[in-house]
């Protein structure tokens, strides 16, 4: 593995605990990591939703390289590098609709396909332009029920080798038809992969969410890894109510989908599901020490919601995921430069997903 040039303090290992302390500070590692993982795995941008219309467009920045995704008057779904072939300008920007991609710098124009349609004073000043050589370059982009992935170095996995099993597992949940019910986003001051650990740490459900999870059956839970992501239920307690009881059941699930389901898609989109939601928590670095937690619920769509539901739910999830998961993140951080920062013992069971964790991500880094 390409270790970065600083000296390396690796960390007392637990039970295949495996990265160095540097990689949740160091700005080296930060950037390799976003050109040698991001930038060649699949990674979530958004919904098939969040762009219905021909036109409608989405920006996003993916392992550091700036993304749109557009529908175009076909009404087919593209992916590109939002960069001017002209000299690099970025093209777009947020989200919105248009009926060609226009460079604000000397104004190309790309039609919403990719392909360059028209460059002012072409004749006089680039006589020898072809304009079919010089389209937007596309991206790998792949659909999973919706759910839009992108890959800007195309090397990785075929897609669907990557999503192993969890099309088994979750498609009953069948995402695209489902409605929006709320949605947020929050940033917070850890390291993204301090995040990414507690996500599949059983060990601290007891103890970081003693109120909040008091109704699951911890000690009933299953855990699966599926290729390099990772897949969880558990029942609910005896006596204890549903976290949504005035939402409608998702029509198909069985009774396993029915639990509390918290999943992870290699390497950070995050899953909640449940008997009424499926929810994304997709959660993107932003710096070595700071990350975004972007949230959307999705529940059974015609039926009636009450008012404040949306509100209870946003509420609950922050307060679990902010409050609560980020909120230990943010001690592990505070604490990862210091000389005597260390992962001692972990436990066999509870953490083993970690140790899974760790080895598709090195596994990245020498392949
Ligand atoms: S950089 Fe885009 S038109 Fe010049
Ligand atoms: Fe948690």
């Amino acid at each position: 593995m390409n270790l970065p040039k600083s000296p390396l303090r690796t960390l007392q290992p637990g039970n295949g605990y495996r990265l160095p302390a540097e990689a949740y500070y160091d700005q080296d590692w930060f950037i390799r990591e976003q050109k040698q993982l991001f930038r060649r795995s699949w990674n979530f941008v958004c919904e098939t939703r969040d762009i219905k219309e021909p036109g409608d467009y989405l920006t996003a920045t993916i392992g550091g390289e700036p993304i749109v995704v557009v529908r175009d008057e076909s009404g087919r779904v593209r992916a590109f590098h939002n960069i001017c072939r002209h000299r690099g300008a970025k093209l777009l920007d947020d989200q919105g609709n248009c009926n060609k991609i226009v460079c604000p710098y000397h104004r190309w124009q790309y039609q919403l396909d990719g392909s360059l349609r028209n460059v002012p004073q072409q004749v006089k000043q680039l006589p020898d332009l072809d304009l079919d050589d010089w389209g937007l370059v596309p991206v790998a982009l792949a659909n999973w029920q919706g759910l839009l992935f992108v890959n800007p170095d195309g090397q990785a996995a075929a897609f669907d080798d990557w999503l192993a099993d969890i099309p088994d597992l979750l498609d009953a949940f069948e995402p695209s038809r489902l409605q929006v019910l709320c949605e947020g986003t929050f940033e917070f001051s850890a390291n993204w992969k301090f995040y990414i650990e507690n996500h599949v740490d059983w060990y601290h459900l007891w103890y970081t969410h003693p109120e909040t999870l008091r109704m699951w059956g911890h000690h009933k839970g299953q855990m699966l890894q599926t290729g390099s992501h990772w897949a969880s239920f558990e029942p609910l307690r005896p006596g204890h109510p549903s976290m949504t009881p005035d939402l409608e059941a998702i029509n198909g699930l069985s009774e396993r989908q029915q639990q509390n389901g918290a999943h992870l898609l290699f390497p950070n989109l995050t899953l909640f599901t449940g008997a009424t939601y499926f929810a994304t928590g997709v959660v993107i670095p932003l710096a070595p020490d700071r990350t975004q937690m972007r949230f959307r619920a999705l529940v059974e769509p015609n039926q009636e919601i009450p008012a404040d539901i949306a509100q209870i739910m946003l509420q609950a999830f922050q307060e679990i995921t902010e409050v609560e998961d980020a909120g230990m993140t943010e001690r592990l951080q505070a604490t990862v430069q210091s000389d005597a920062f260390s992962v001692g013992p972990m436990t066999l069971d509870h953490e083993a997903p970690i140790a899974h964790l760790h080895d598709a991500y090195l596994a990245v880094f020498t392949r």
